[in-house]
């Protein structure tokens, strides 16, 4: 401790003129939330003398040394990295790392969870362009808990060490506010109350982004049968994304990411079947190594399932939302541990200013994607998380009743639209009907607390022949929370789904 108070009495100043030749790495700032108990925060940064000392400081408090190392990632500048002692107190704390070559600060750090929240435009949509912004903006002061992180938009073909750009850690203000993720924040405010611990929240988005640009080599690999689709336009080239905006991160240990995209990789939906869960398992997988083991291999990975837009064209929304949660089962992505969902679809906003394929209403896809990671992320026992969930198709007469999994909710119908059945001539039992056509459109004849009736008489007239049944299989199969089916109690609906019968 008098070490560092001598480096800080003769040091500080150097600091303050910005010359000392030791620094934090540009993630870490004034105002910052680092993961706290029952993991280890992780602190790096950069220093010049290979094997010089550097001293670590929490509330001047000597907590841990280190060592200066080679940057494996080359160049001239060393880098140093600890781990804190897992922190059950929430700060405010200084913290400060001292070596021969100087000091240099964070103030005002807290100890919480930290999200990263990633994607494209529907992430990076800004809090002052959603419904009742003002309202939103000027209330923002009170959660002075929650600090944002906004980063800047940067691409690099190669695998960054640190961000291209300074940014900063900011407190939420209606200045701060403004310009960052609705989604992110939402979800941060509405998690608050009930984890009673601050909150981190780190928002790397870019519009218009394909997943592909957000995976790593490793990534991408894993689905290399089915080839990668390369945009021309800057930033969709593979990996240069991942590369500056989400690698730098990975030392930092972190509490868990949610995600929105997936509107740019509609046309392929096929392979984003196969490119999302790679994804999802090489972040995980690459935060839990950089982090020295720190941030959770399986951390909880939640995600927006694609908004409804307009029907104008057939962009793939509907099959890339299958690839999103189908392809593993009825449950979201059960395949992979610890993902959740918001469903979005009966949550258009079909005249936004920002086109329709910009939803104003953040407020209802946060609270969902909240609502799921209680669950599955805080692992809160008893919430009925998700919708009405089908778990037995039953064809007799002309009729196919459908049953549903819908926790401890009975089911709510609010519509009859959005089922149609695959009808065809063809005698193979496994046909699939094309996305587009002989689908036609089936009326429910009645319904329980738990189980629907669809009334197939009129497959007669297309072949008589039912290959499958699917619902709300359009870009925007509804008006505002109208769709067919829902929870009667979490107001949630059912997902889309589709069943080969
Ligand atoms: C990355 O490589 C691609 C293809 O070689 C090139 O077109 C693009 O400009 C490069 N991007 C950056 C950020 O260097
Ligand atoms: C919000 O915080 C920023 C950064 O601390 C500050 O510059 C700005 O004046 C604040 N805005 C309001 C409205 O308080
Ligand atoms: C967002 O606004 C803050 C405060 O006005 C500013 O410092 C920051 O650079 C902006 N960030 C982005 C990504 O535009
Ligand atoms: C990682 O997360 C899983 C799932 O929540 C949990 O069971 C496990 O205990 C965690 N591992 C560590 C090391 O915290
Ligand atoms: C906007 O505020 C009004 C009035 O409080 C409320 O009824 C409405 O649900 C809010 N809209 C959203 C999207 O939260
Ligand atoms: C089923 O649909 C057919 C025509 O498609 C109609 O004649 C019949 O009345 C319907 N049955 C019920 C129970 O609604
Ligand atoms: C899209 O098409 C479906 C099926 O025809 C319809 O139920 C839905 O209302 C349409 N959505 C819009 C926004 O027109």
């Amino acid at each position: 401790m008098w070490t560092i108070l001598a480096v800080c009495l003769y040091f500080c100043r150097t600091d303050v003129d910005g010359a000392s030749g030791i620094s934090f790495a540009r993630s870490y700032g004034n105002h910052m939330v680092l993961q706290g108990a029952p993991n280890r925060a992780v602190l790096w940064g950069f220093a010049h003398k290979i094997g010089d000392i550097v001293h670590v400081s929490l509330d001047n408090n000597e907590i841990t040394t280190t060592t200066v190392i080679a940057n494996p990632h080359g160049g001239s500048s060393g880098i140093w990295k600890v781990k804190l002692p897992a922190q059950n107190s929430k700060g405010p704390f200084v913290i400060h790392v001292s070596s021969s070559e100087g000091l240099a600060s964070i103030y005002d750090v807290l100890f919480g969870d930290v999200w990263f929240c990633s994607g494209q435009s529907n992430m990076g949509f800004s809090m002052n362009h959603v419904f009742n912004h003002t309202e939103e903006l000027n209330e923002a002061a009170k959660y002075s808990e929650i600090r944002i992180f906004n980063t800047k938009r940067y691409t690099s073909n190669t695998s960054l060490t640190d961000l291209s750009q300074a940014s900063h850690w900011y407190l939420p203000n209606s200045t701060t506010l403004g310009n960052f993720s609705a989604v992110c924040w939402l979800y941060g405010k509405y998690l608050y109350p009930h984890i009673h611990r601050p909150i981190g929240l780190i928002e790397s988005a870019w519009g218009g982004t394909i997943i592909e640009a957000w995976s790593s080599h490793d990534a991408l690999a894993k689905c290399t049968s089915t080839g990668n689709r390369v945009n021309r336009a800057t930033p969709n080239h593979p990996s240069v994304l991942w590369n500056a905006m989400v690698s730098p991160f990975l030392p930092m240990t972190i509490y868990g990411v949610i995600w929105y995209q997936g509107e740019s990789n509609a046309p392929h939906a096929d392979k984003y079947a196969c490119q999302f869960p790679a994804m999802i398992t090489d972040w995980r997988h690459k935060f839990h190594q950089a982090s020295n083991g720190e941030t959770n291999e399986t951390f909880p990975f939640g995600f927006v399932q694609l908004a409804g837009n307009g029907n104008d064209t057939n962009r793939g929304f509907p099959d890339l939302r299958w690839a999103q949660t189908a392809n593993y089962g009825y449950v979201p992505n059960a395949q992979l541990p610890n993902v959740f969902m918001s469903v979005a679809m009966d949550l258009p906003d079909f005249h936004s200013p920002y086109g329709s394929v910009h939803p104003r209403d953040k407020q209802d896809v946060a609270s969902r994607l909240v609502l799921a990671a209680r669950a599955v992320a805080y692992g809160e026992n008893g919430l009925d998380f998700q919708g009405p969930i089908p778990t037995k198709f039953t064809l007799h007469g002309s009729s196919l009743t459908i049953e549903f999994n819908q926790g401890n909710s009975p089911i709510e119908v609010r519509s009859d639209s959005g089922f149609e059945m695959c009808c065809t001539y063809y005698t193979d039992p496994n046909y699939q009907c094309p996305t587009t056509s002989e689908w036609y459109v089936v009326h429910m004849t009645s319904h329980s607390s738990s189980s629907i009736a669809l009334n197939i008489t009129s497959c007669t007239d297309h072949g008589n022949r039912i290959r499958g049944v699917r619902y709300a299989w359009h870009e925007g199969p509804c008006q505002v929370k109208h769709c067919a089916i829902y929870g009667r109690d979490n107001d949630l609906p059912a997902p889309p789904f589709k069943h080969h019968i």
